[in-house]
């Protein structure tokens, strides 16, 4: 038996009967109420938890957030260091090995990297078979499900190196699909990859390039671009990197289970919020109809997109980091008018009682769409920029599911309030 500090007593008032649960880091084992029992016929006792609100469904080394605290960590390093200090790439590494490259095993990295972004020509076909307006996340996650077709090696989930090759190829590839899929939308050719530039400057390459013999990244915009990538990275189990390890717990391959990430960062509630604040501040329009549109808020009738997160109840830090950011960019190309409308927005939010009693703060997506604006992204690209830099922590997550002993694949219970048994009625009998 557990010592009494680190156990629960519980008594069932149902029976009388009283149990002792150990209680670790925090948690108590949900497998041990299975005990609790009415009588021998009875299942036991389940958690119930819709939306995994104070569910830990895995024990993890990855990343650390305290939310009360706005405090994040990859590995132990804090958000704030690496986006100053690191660089994309360096962060993508740390992530899926543990540790921080050394100068030869970063330079190993980022060579097997650059020597991965080209993808089929098939690849290319597909994504032209789009429609001309196809919204680009839907072209990246239909693509990114396809990658599984070329790469059949990687059903081999027991062999660690084959595991590293298809993040590797997937942490290459996700920029050159989306680039394809911006150009395709604009109905201009596909740029090829160029070796020779960074992971951010050749996404600029291959979004941007037109005549000119050999495209010149602008050094701000690359550099915004790639500590936006970082700020992305991982957020632990946040609902795509759940969607990538509950759906990698079947043993698919990783880019179908990528998949499956990047459609849950679609929606508007996750990697969808970046384009949803532009279009709010957009149809907010001018600063005298805030009020309003935060009293809709506060009626329930409209959310302030980019505001409030499940697990931070404080500034998230990576709005800070990204409000500076913004400001560094838009010095170089030219100030989004938007930008006043939202820090506007926010000054009157986080004075008002209604988000200041929910704990509801800016979160990363309050700013970064506006970022993306000024370097002339169009709004439906923003969600791809956010998961190409969260691939790397939907790999690291996935690779973290598969080697730890514990995990099973992901089968939630369910409480039955449907009805009891009852006969079927014939079509004809039925009114
Ligand atoms: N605007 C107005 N009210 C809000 C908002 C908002 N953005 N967010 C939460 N609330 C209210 C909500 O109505 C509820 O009020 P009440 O207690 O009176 O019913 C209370 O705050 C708690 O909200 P919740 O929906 O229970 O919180 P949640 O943890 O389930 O939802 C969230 C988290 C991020 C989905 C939600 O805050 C939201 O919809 N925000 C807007 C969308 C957004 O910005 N998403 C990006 C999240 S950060 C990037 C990422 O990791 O994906």
């Amino acid at each position: 038996m557990a010592d009494k500090k680190d156990s629960l007593s519980i008594t069932d008032n149902r029976t009388g009967k009283s149990y002792e649960l150990e209680v670790t880091d925090g948690t108590l084992r949900a497998m041990d109420l299975r005990q609790i029992k009415v009588d021998d016929n009875d299942f036991g006792l389940m958690s119930y938890d819709p939306a995994y609100k104070n569910t830990a469904s895995t024990r993890s080394q990855i990343t650390f957030i305290d939310g009360g605290q706005g405090v994040l960590r990859y590995r132990g390093y804090p958000i704030e260091q690496l986006a100053e200090q690191s660089s994309f790439l360096e962060v993508a590494y740390l992530l899926y090995n543990g540790e921080l490259p050394s100068r030869s095993e970063l330079a190993e990295f980022q060579h097997s990297i650059t020597h991965h972004t080209m993808v089929h020509e098939n690849i290319r076909e597909l994504i032209d078979a789009f429609r001309y307006d196809a919204h680009p996340m839907g072209i990246l996650t239909s693509t990114c499900g396809a990658l599984s077709t070329f790469y059949p090696d990687a059903k081999n989930l027991d062999d660690a190196n084959v595991r590293k090759l298809q993040m590797q190829r997937l942490i290459a590839k996700m920029p050159t699909i989306a680039a394809y899929a911006y150009r395709h939308r604009r109905g201009l050719p596909y740029v090829y990859p160029d070796n020779d530039l960074s992971y951010a400057g050749n996404f600029l390459n291959m979004l941007f390039k037109m005549t000119e013999v050999k495209y010149q990244p602008n050094p701000v915009i690359e550099k915004a671009l790639d500590v936006l990538f970082i700020l992305h990275a991982d957020h632990e189990q946040n609902c795509s990197a759940s969607a990538m390890r509950s759906v990698g717990s079947s043993h698919t391959d990783p880019f179908s289970a990528s998949a499956a990430a990047c459609a849950a960062l679609y929606g508007p509630l996750h990697g969808g919020a970046n384009e949803a604040v532009v279009r709010m501040l957009t149809e907010i329009g001018s600063k005298s109809n805030i009020k309003n549109y935060v009293d809709k808020a506060k009626k329930g009738e409209v959310r302030l997109m980019g505001f409030g997160h499940r697990v931070y109840k404080n500034y998230d830090p990576r709005a800070k980091v990204i409000k500076k950011l913004a400001y560094q960019v838009f010095d170089e190309v030219g100030k989004n008018p938007l930008i006043d409308l939202a820090v506007e927005l926010e000054k009157i939010a986080l004075e008002d009682e209604y988000f200041v009693s929910r704990k509801l703060y800016p979160n990363v997506d309050f700013y970064s769409g506006l970022i993306y604006q000024s370097m002339g992204l169009p709004m439906d690209i923003f969600p791809v920029l956010f998961a190409i830099g969260r691939t790397p922590g939907w790999l690291s997550q996935w690779e973290e599911m598969l080697t730890d002993r514990e995990q099973k694949i992901a089968r939630p219970r369910q409480v039955y309030f449907g009805h009891g048994k009852r006969d079927y009625v014939p079509l004809s009998e039925r009114e």
